[in-house]
């Protein structure tokens, strides 16, 4: 390959006789359909990505370009409950306006869905049972912040306090955006609704978790093969082996999320990050199926030599590097696990 400027303008001549065809499937951190985006989102997980599909399209790579909006999770149910409307109504709108600035500005997504379509519930819905067929998920009736003035449980962002690690006293119930830890919501100190701003009190409730120590040693195994990855991502993600992983709800006491797939699970939805990157590959049948090639996503999700990359942000990195792979992993099927991130 060789670039040369003529005249003012740049010229790439690519010369590809003999090089192997790679395939990549690339992906964008699905944003979440509850307000516009901003510059910093362009820059980060965005613009980066489209460039790199842009480039590998120009040397003749099969690549494709996967993304849509990640349409569950409190961020979405806390917004619609502020506006009085159902989530359904915020999540659309902001879809459309989303999808509206990547088109505005040239973005080359080969699909960009949704996680709250039916195909995606349906996807979902096969991930979590097969992963408890498989005996990768456990149930435990345990503690969970309640707050009796909103008359409902407050997982993940409905409540925030001070961090029990880095003693941040912005946490949310999910993730301290400080020091980058998960946390479980009861952990925190001085736990407050955000809703009303009431202390939670402690109620008992059954919810499904994904037995991560069940995965360590492959997890650990498959990171330490990672030579091309960053050096701090691969650091943050052994040391957090090596403190050893904890099983992690990945349910949760909602209405809005895709359904549990059991008869004893009312009023309860899968976690938004256990789902949400299946996004990926529920946008990827979505465009199997509008090229009229239905089958066709498989020829990149279970093939080996797909080089899936994902183009995420910082803070999403335990969920990439952990829980998506695990998820993966626990499956029937040969889902290739993410080459770079
Ligand atoms: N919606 C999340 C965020 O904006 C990113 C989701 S990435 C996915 O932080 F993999 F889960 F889809
Ligand atoms: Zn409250």
């Amino acid at each position: 390959m060789l670039i040369s400027t003529k005249g003012g303008q740049a010229w790439l001549i690519i010369f590809r006789a003999n090089m192997k065809k790679e395939k990549y499937l690339v992906t964008s951190a699905l944003p979440y359909a509850n307000g516009d985006l901003h510059i910093g989102h362009l820059a980060g997980a965005y613009l980066p990505a489209d460039i790199f599909v842009r480039f590998q399209k120009l040397l003749g790579n099969d690549v494709i370009y996967i993304c849509g909006t990640d349409e569950h999770g409190t961020p979405i149910s806390i917004k619609a409950d502020q506006k009085k409307v159902p989530p359904r109504k915020i999540v659309d709108k902001y879809h459309r306006r989303i999808k509206s600035v990547f088109e505005g500005l040239n973005f080359c997504f080969d699909n960009f869905s949704g996680t709250a379509r039916p195909v995606h519930y349906k996807i979902s819905q096969q991930f979590f049972t097969n992963l408890l067929k498989n005996e990768y998920i456990t149930t435990h009736t345990n503690k969970q912040l309640y707050c009796p003035n909103c008359k409902r449980f407050l997982p993940d962002r409905y409540v925030e306090g001070e961090c029990p690690f880095c003693h941040s006293k912005e946490a949310r119930g999910d993730q301290c955006d400080a020091c980058g830890k998960l946390i479980d919501a009861i952990q925190l100190i001085n736990p407050v609704c955000i809703t009303c701003g009431h202390n939670p009190i402690i109620k008992e409730t059954t919810n499904w978790f994904l037995n991560l120590p069940k995965f360590s040693d492959k997890l650990e195994k498959w990171i330490e093969s990672k030579t091309e990855w960053k050096d701090n991502v691969k650091k943050f993600i052994l040391g957090w082996l090596k403190s050893g992983l904890k099983e992690r709800a990945i349910t949760r006491d909602l209405d809005w999320g895709v359904p549990v797939p059991l008869e004893n699970a009312k009023g309860k939805v899968i976690y938004v990050w256990f789902e949400a990157p299946i996004g990926y590959i529920s946008s990827t049948i979505e465009w199997a199926e509008k090229i009229g090639k239905p089958e066709k996503w498989k020829d990149y999700w279970f093939d080996k030599n797909t080089k899936l990359i994902h183009f995420i942000g910082k803070d999403n990195i335990p969920f990439h590097t952990i829980i998506w792979p695990a998820v993966l992993m626990g499956q029937d099927e040969d889902y290739i696990l993410p080459y770079l991130l």
